[in-house]
């Protein structure tokens, strides 16, 4: 029997106490929403993004890559209407001066959704309510528009002319530098540009660890099409077949819940409207669930009308089933031609396209943006790895073995015998030539493999009397803990098959 799953705060605490995540600056109290990865979570945060990059840039035709820099020339901000829209509802506590988001304050009180409430709407709750103050209990004051930019100065100047942003989305990047990077790859639509960065909110109450920070990671595509072939995709057939759990806006509006249906139904019954939005859905999900996430804890979610960004036609959310409730995982959004279009009118440069067959300059839509959030799809990752074993009384730590932050660990059976230490440690210098690996000496081998399992160490390889006749070592299965003996010289080929899936039982000769 496995025990409930996690509360965020206690895989705070676990991430904290293995080396994961530490909250930032701790020795002076931290600062809410920034947070630092330690020695086992840069590990696991850089393969996400490795195995993002490799299935959505290096292994598609159809995608490049960018890297794009965090301050841009402020105009951008303006023309993509962040500056003007990008905002969330602040309200102050009269007494203590707290600082809430009103539709937090709103959703934490009476535990219903507050998706696509305006200013006005969520005045009128917190007043009709007479919520007040999560700290002291006082009034609130009036709600009010609140931008979550980060502003910073260029220079030594602190004068207007010097303000800047730091970025808060990757995608405006893509957007200034769509003209050159479509003619330098001789990209033709449809095609995606994509980047993984850092992003910055200036979040009025940061919560949920890793889900809502003030400094974060974005993986983002923007995926561009002719504006007048918008149903053309070359892909559909790969996932017309594939089943998600689908919660749309007619849905929520008849309060009906969630409903399990293959993509073709949805594209059939027009519940998603696009075919090309229905791919990235589905793809987007099945990325998620090769890497070893529970397809069951996802779902889709579009947006109600006024939940929508200033930007967006139509957005679907992939969420995660978080133990504090459904929350967005990755925003899907049809940004149409509205961002080119912005650039061009408020730069004044041509970033149209000009179509070989009609002979025309055309301006190709986003018809789907994937925005995905590093850090989100982290917790995703721990929370669906985390496992408490009964019958070894530990945590095992099931991570899919691309994302595992070690992948060996090597253990001579004996620390105190100088023969097995020394074969087990030419054992490690070569097998850490190719992968992450732990060589612990210290406690007995039942505590090292406990601890190795605990970080999700995929295999665990010992090395004992019979090593030093025969030149075999013992591998051990994180997940089964079964055991093979193998040829030292067959070790990396047999670990190679093992860390691509293979059965560890197939592999060599079981050991009781
Ligand atoms: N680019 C979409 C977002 O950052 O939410």
């Amino acid at each position: 029997m496995e025990k409930p799953k996690l509360t965020i705060d206690e895989m705070a605490v676990f991430c904290k106490r293995k080396g994961f995540v530490y909250p930032t600056s701790e020795i002076y109290g931290g600062i809410a929403g920034f947070y630092d990865f330690g020695h086992l979570g840069v590990e696991l945060k850089n393969n996400i993004k490795n195995e993002w990059w490799k299935a959505f840039v290096q292994q598609r035709e159809d995608i490049v890559g960018i890297d794009g820099s965090i301050i841009t020339n402020p105009m951008v901000w303006k023309a993509s209407g962040h500056v003007d829209g990008f905002t969330d509802v602040l309200v102050d506590c009269r007494k203590c001066g707290s600082r809430f988001r009103g539709d937090h304050l709103i959703e934490d009180k009476l535990k219903i959704s507050t998706a696509g409430m305006s200013l006005d709407e969520i005045a009128k709750e917190i007043s009709r309510h007479k919520i007040k103050c999560q700290k002291c209990g006082s009034e609130l004051g009036e709600p009010k528009k609140f931008n979550l930019m980060f502003a910073t100065n260029i220079g030594p100047m602190q004068a207007s002319s010097s303000a800047a942003y730091l970025r808060p989305e990757t995608a405006q990047v893509i957007f200034t530098n769509f003209k050159l990077v479509q003619e330098n790859a001789r990209l033709k639509l449809p095609f995606g540009i994509a980047q993984i960065g850092k992003a910055f909110r200036n979040e009025i109450s940061p919560r949920e660890f890793l889900f809502r920070m003030r400094e974060f990671e974005q993986m983002e595509i923007e995926y561009f099409v002719h504006p007048e072939k918008q149903e053309d995709c070359p892909y559909i057939d790969e996932i017309l077949d594939y089943e998600l759990n689908v919660l749309s806006a007619d849905m929520q509006k008849q309060k009906k819940k969630m409903q399990k249906m293959p993509i073709k139904e949805c594209l059939n019954k027009k519940i998603i409207k696009t075919r090309w939005h229905a791919y990235w859905l589905a793809t987007m999900h099945k990325w998620f669930a090769d890497l070893g996430a529970n397809p069951e804890h996802f779902r889709i979610r579009q947006h109600v009308k006024d939940e929508l960004s200033h930007y967006a036609l139509d957005t679907w959310d992939l969420e995660y089933e978080f133990p504090f409730g459904w929350k967005e995982l990755q925003g899907l959004s049809n940004r149409t031609d509205f961002d080119l279009k912005q650039h061009m009118q408020h730069s004044k440069t041509d970033l149209s396209i000009f179509d070989e067959e009609t002979k025309k300059k055309i301006i190709p839509h986003v018809i789907c943006e994937p925005s995905q959030g590093v850090e989100r799809a982290f917790l995703v990752f721990m929370f669906d790895a985390y496992n408490y074993d009964k019958k070894r009384d530990n945590v095992v730590l099931k991570l899919h073995p691309k994302l595992c932050p070690i992948k060996i660990g090597v253990f001579p059976l004996l620390s105190n015998k100088e023969d097995l230490v020394k074969k087990a440690r030419d054992v490690y210098n070569e097998l850490v030539k190719e992968w992450t690996c732990t060589f612990d000496l210290s406690g007995s081998i039942g505590r090292r493999y406990a601890r190795a399992d605990e970080i999700g160490v995929y295999a665990c390889v010992t090395i004992d009397f019979d090593s030093l006749e025969d030149n075999s070592v013992t591998v051990r299965s994180r997940d089964t803990t079964e055991q093979i003996r193998v040829k030292i010289k067959e070790l990396k080929e047999i670990l190679r098959k093992f860390l691509d899936g293979e059965k560890l039982g197939k592999l060599g000769e079981k050991v009781e």
